[in-house]
């Protein structure tokens, strides 16, 4: 890339848009915006698919391989890939294991992993021995054994692991970081986060036929939190977990399973042999998170009765106070009306992070995906640490185990330390200006 070309790029570039090369506060030198990485991609379903369009508008992310169980999918992932004028991708199809195969002779720099829950952990380490960054779709693993795997096969092989959880990157919730970290809402006490997504016919089970996906089998077999991660995203910036502060106990409760039952009888009528079974999986899942500092959170995840959609972010200090339902912030001494919500959005603008000084409008989902995989794209490049370490993907996948475990015997669960006392001494660093 020229002087010019590369002043442009600059310019109007993603990853200088996007803010890439500031990680830790740190710029890129010149060359490493003119390298250009090789990534493999791994499951090239809805999210897969979705991945490989964004990264082809980030300039330097060349996508060389692809995987899946289907070969409907590879085809069409390459064709994405040919469509945008890129280079046809290697393809690897076959079985579940095929992806070793891929990881094993592909020069791969980078891996995003949006295959099934089940097979996210090993693929993630099995890329690590490569020495190939990975970045995996949520949740990072299932259980907190393999989540330990993640962090000890992160830390023995020096390469860094990304869980690809979005709802940090957005907008609203870096600008309510900056605001945080500024000091505004005082000392945070306390938290909320919310999964409200009716995601029975969604995710779950085919609309037209009611026929299960390979999801549907959690349902049946669990009760649990099944995803947490999103609403716990924002939160561990907010609260500096690991970083200054760790969660140290879960209590979580279940209400009775009706959604599912409900949602066959109303959409197939009483005979759906679905609608017939018995699901383990409650229909709101409320947790209590205590952390080391005497601070909480709660966290709420309501997948499967009729609903809108809410993320139901609320975030409180001793000085004010944040709730995303109210679209609405309350700052003592600085609000106009005494204990009244004031609009959130100057805030969001007045406090608007660098990574989102940009019009995304015409990205998918505002953009948020862009600069998530803009960051994962610009930490790659420069070997860096993952803008979402192994260890807060750590604790963001380890609600789902624990919160079953807590259901089940009905008492608090104590949360494991995966930073080994690290956060101590770790300073906060995601998203840090
Ligand atoms: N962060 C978000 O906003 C978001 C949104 C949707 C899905 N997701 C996550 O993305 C992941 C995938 O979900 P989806 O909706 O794309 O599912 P999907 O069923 O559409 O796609 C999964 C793909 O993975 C392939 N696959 C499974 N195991 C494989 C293996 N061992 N090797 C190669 N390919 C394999 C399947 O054939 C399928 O094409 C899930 O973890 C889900 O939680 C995240």
């Amino acid at each position: 890339m020229g002087k010019v070309s590369r002043r442009n790029f600059l310019k109007t570039g993603s990853l200088a848009a996007a803010g890439v090369g500031l990680l830790n506060g740190s710029a890129f030198k010149p060359d490493d915006l003119v390298k250009s990485i090789r990534i493999g991609v791994i499951g090239a379903g809805n999210r897969g698919a979705r991945h490989i369009s964004t990264l082809l508008t980030i300039e330097g992310a060349e996508i060389t391989a692809v995987c899946d169980l289907v070969d409907s999918r590879t085809m069409n992932a390459a064709s994405m890939c040919e469509n945008a004028g890129r280079k046809r991708p290697s393809i690897y199809n076959g079985d579940e294991n095929s992806y070793k195969e891929m990881l094993d002779k592909e020069n791969l720099d980078a891996v995003i992993i949006a295959t099934y829950w089940n097979s996210h952990a090993e693929i993630a380490v099995y890329a690590m021995k490569n020495a190939i960054y990975p970045a995996v779709e949520v949740p990072a693993a299932l259980s907190v054994n393999d989540l330990w795997q993640l962090v000890d096969t992160s830390e023995k092989t020096g390469i860094p692991v990304m869980m690809l959880e979005n709802a940090c990157f957005r907008k609203d919730n870096l600008a309510l970081l900056n605001m945080k970290r500024l000091g505004l809402f005082g000392e945070i006490v306390h938290c909320h986060g919310a999964h409200g997504h009716d995601l029975v016919d969604f995710w779950f089970y085919d609309r037209k036929n009611g026929e299960p996906n390979w999801a549907a089998e959690y349902l049946l077999k669990y009760n649990r939190d099944q995803f947490p991660t999103q609403s716990l995203a924002p939160l561990m910036s907010w609260m500096d977990i690991n970083r200054g502060d760790i969660f140290t106990e879960i209590y979580s409760t279940a209400s009775a399973s009706k959604g599912i039952n409900a949602f066959f009888k109303r959409e197939f009528g009483v005979n759906h042999p679905a609608g017939n079974l018995h699901y383990n999986q409650g229909d709101v899942i409320t947790s209590v998170l205590k952390t080391k500092a005497g601070k909480t959170v709660i966290l709420n995840t309501d997948i499967q009765l009729p609903r809108p959609f809410a993320n139901s972010w609320m975030l409180q200090g001793t000085k004010g106070i944040y709730n995303e339902e109210k679209d609405g912030v309350f700052l003592e001494f600085k609000s106009p009306e005494y204990h009244q919500w004031e609009p959130f959005k100057p805030y969001e603008e007045k406090y608007c992070h660098k990574w989102w000084q940009y019009d995304y409008s015409s990205k998918f989902n505002d953009g948020t995906d862009f600069v998530m995989l803009s960051q994962f794209v610009g930490a790659v490049r420069s070997k860096g640490p993952a803008p979402v370490d192994v260890y807060d993907s750590a604790v963001m996948s380890a609600v789902i185990e624990l919160s079953g475990i807590s259901i089940e015997k009905n008492s608090p669960v104590l949360f494991p330390d995966f930073t080994r006392g690290k956060w101590q001494t770790n300073s906060p660093r995601f998203a840090v200006e």
